[in-house]
């Protein structure tokens, strides 16, 4: 295949320790080893990824399908966010047993606690399946009928690539359907919590630090996989025993410093490298500022509440924290691209695209790809706008309007299919009673208020007096009945009278405008990812983020976000001091923090100068999904826990700049700290292989 050569020709082509890059782990040897190798460090691309040996990738799970664990004992302990483990500790938390608020900690495994639905999963191996995925495919097909092809043979594939019982396989697309790879797996489903520190640690600074750098967040929380009695994946079971992994990462108490080698691994789940100029510029001036405004205008009521309302507080926790998180997010994006230059950089590079066409004579064949893209996403722009508009408002922010989606929808399926009425009632009836768990009326009502005019429609509120919807009781008598009643009832509703028409016209028009547009822009970014790589071949192209296992390194690295400003690249335990603000919602300090702080009981946490290090920054390339994921020193040690990054470079999710892309990991040191002295949870301790890879000769 011609695009396998052109990999193997920049392979040997570009030798520099550049930096940035999320790389497939099975195909690490060359390059990747080589710029790691320059970076400082000592691993093999063996070490990392080995399918006969038991290698760091084999100490890598995807938390839940969103973020990233890693184990760290042979008993299955393993490690994650705070922020991923929110919705477990959140469930298990109640006024009388307030987790949220006063952390938690099995002492012995009866306390751990089992978590319905909450999955972590391994990669057993990896197999490059591009010949055989596209085998069937040629250029004269349509694009839907290209997708259908290759969904069919990868559905052949699949079925019969050989696998043991207990594993799944699954093939993804890379390089904008260039390349298939083919993973097997094995999905562990009993996984218990373990320990979590209190908000006030696990989520000090809250919003306010929430992206940003200095850091003195201990964003971490504690799981254990447990097997069946052949060490096999199995779900919840009291007999089930801790999982025996093929490996843990040994802990680190040596840490690191600035210039030393990082490598992230996990599982980053989206990223847009390859977008064209006019792409960037539609996201960060039109798109984002649309989405951010309709967050604000929900957040504002919904942070109000929280503070007033402890109930309320413990009910939106999860939702606050993912509404907010976005949020701020895009604000760092369009500040990040703005501040440098990415949309005229890019357009710097497109004119490199297109002198490189001419001398290789290739504009007959590509050269319409650009202007055919700024052609596209004017006609794109304003539907895809709409669509997500709505998305924010029916799926993310309001839950009346949620509601009302959901009975839309099942009042479709059952007009279709009158025989699905008890399946359809019954899937609804668990949607309904999800949302009413966290649900509370004046909360929603004054979102509904402040976001349905952004979305151009007026904000009835006699509705919420007068639907069904809003009390659960009242909303599950609604569905009873045959269809004519239900159907009856539910069109005599006020809330869903309201919102039907705006649901129609998403369905008929908007929906249906963004997928025809959207299907064939992604089918020109295929063709220009092609392009690019014939006509650029020495460049150095990573495969966009697609939730499978990356590998992405650098080193420690602090950074200057404006003139006359820099961030030195640790933070300390006297830094969450400083920030303390007693009682504070975000700053609030527990006391026994402050009383190990003052009498400096640190043990073998704190560093050569006796000071605990909190979080530090690296250079590393990561994106959502990368959350929990293992930062790993130049010999194999876990050394940090990443959990976010810095808010002028959360654009590195279109636009990686080295100069101020960094990523935010937790120490390790600060986790054993708060383990240990903080909550005395030393059983844990007792598990792990703690080292000092620095004191060694290597
Ligand atoms: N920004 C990080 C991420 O994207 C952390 C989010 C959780 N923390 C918070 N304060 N909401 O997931
Ligand atoms: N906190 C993010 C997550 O949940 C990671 C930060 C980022 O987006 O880089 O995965």
């Amino acid at each position: 295949m011609k695009f396998l050569k052109i990999i193997l020709f920049f392979l040997t082509a570009t030798m520099s320790a550049q930096q940035g890059g999320m790389w497939i782990p099975s195909l690490l040897e060359g390059m990747n080893e080589e710029e790691m190798t320059n970076l400082g460090s000592k691993l093999t691309a063996k070490d990392i990824y080995d399918v006969n040996h038991s290698s760091l990738k084999d100490a890598v799970g995807h938390f839940n399908g969103g973020c990233t664990t890693e184990v760290i004992s042979p008993q299955g302990l393993i490690l994650t966010n705070h922020h991923c483990g929110f919705s477990q500790i959140q469930s298990h938390s109640s006024l009388e047993n307030d987790y949220l608020k006063n952390g938690f900690w099995a002492m012995n495994f009866d306390e751990e606690l089992p978590n319905k639905g909450l999955y972590v999963e391994f990669i057993v191996s990896i197999h490059d399946v591009t010949k055989e995925v596209l085998d069937m495919v040629n250029d004269d097909m349509t694009e839907k009928d290209k997708q259908s092809m290759i969904s069919k043979t990868s559905n052949g594939i699949m079925k019969n690539w050989p696998r043991e019982s207990w594993q799944d396989v699954k093939i993804k697309s890379f390089y904008k359907g260039n390349q298939y790879f083919l993973f097997v797996t094995e999905r562990f489903e009993d996984i218990r919590l373990v320990g979590a520190p209190p908000t006030s640690i696990g989520k000090f600074g809250s919003d306010t630090d929430n992206w940003v750098f200095p850091r003195h967040t201990g964003d971490f929380s504690i799981f254990r996989i447990y097997a069946d009695a052949n060490n096999h994946p199995a779900t919840y079971s009291k007999d089930n025993k801790p999982y025996q992994p093929k490996h843990f990462l040994p802990i680190s108490l040596d840490g690191v410093e600035e210039g030393d080698f990082t490598m992230v691994f996990g599982f980053p789940g989206t990223t847009n490298e390859y977008l064209p100029a006019v792409a960037i510029e539609h996201i960060t001036k039109n798109f984002n500022p649309t989405n951010i405004a309709i967050r604000e205008a929900a957040l504002k009521v919904i942070d109000a509440e929280m503070k007033k309302n402890d109930a309320v507080r413990i009910k939106y926790a999860s939702k606050q924290a993912r509404i907010a998180n976005a949020w701020k997010k895009w604000i760092g994006e369009d500040l990040g691209i703005k501040k440098s230059n990415a949309v005229a950089k890019r357009r710097d590079f497109e004119a490199t695209f297109k002198n490189a066409l001419k001398e290789k004579n290739l504009v007959e064949k590509y050269g319409y790809i650009l202007p055919e893209f700024d052609r596209l996403y004017k006609d794109f722009a304003p539907v895809d706008i709409k669509r997500r508009n709505f998305i924010e408002v029916f799926l993310v922010t309001n839950e009346l309007m949620q509601m009302t989606l959901r009975a839309y929808q099942f009042e479709q399926a059952i007009t279709a299919h009158p025989d699905y009425l008890e399946k359809a009632k019954e899937r609804l009836t668990g949607i309904l009673k999800g949302i009413h768990k966290n649900y509370d009326v004046n909360v929603d009502k004054g979102v509904f208020v402040n976001i349905m005019p952004l979305y151009g429609k007026e904000a009835d509120v006699s509705i919420y007096n007068q639907t069904a919807f809003t009390n659960l009781d009242d909303a599950l008598k609604l569905f009873e009945g045959d269809v004519n009643d239900v159907l009856k009832k539910l069109n005599e509703d006020a809330a869903y009278q309201y919102a039907k028409p705006i649901i129609d016209e998403y369905y008929n028009t908007i929906d249906k405008e963004f997928q025809q547009k959207n299907e064939i822009i992604t089918a020109l970014q295929t063709t220009y990812m092609t392009a690019l790589m014939e006509a650029l071949p020495n460049a150095r192209y990573f495969p966009d983020a697609n939730s499978t296992l990356r590998v992405t390194y650098g080193q420690v690295r602090g950074y200057s976000p404006r003139d006359a400003v820099y961030y030195n690249p640790v933070s300390y335990l006297d830094g969450v001091m400083e920030k303390y603000v007693p009682g504070d919602y975000e700053f609030d300090v527990p006391k026994k923090l402050r009383d190990l702080y003052e009498t400096k009981n640190y043990g073998p946490y704190a560093d050569k100068n006796g000071k605990v290090p909190v979080c530090f920054l690296g250079t590393n390339h990561t994106t959502g999904g990368n959350s929990g994921s293992p930062a790993i020193d130049a010999y194999g040690n876990l050394v940090g826990l990443n959990f976010d990054r810095v808010w002028e470079g959360t654009m590195s999710d279109m636009y990686y700049d080295p100069e101020i892309c960094r990523n935010i990991m937790v120490d390790l040191r600060y986790v054993l700290f708060i383990i240990d002295k903080y909550a005395g949870a030393t059983n844990l301790i007792d598990e792990m292989t703690l080292v000092h890879p620095k004191n060694k000769k290597h």
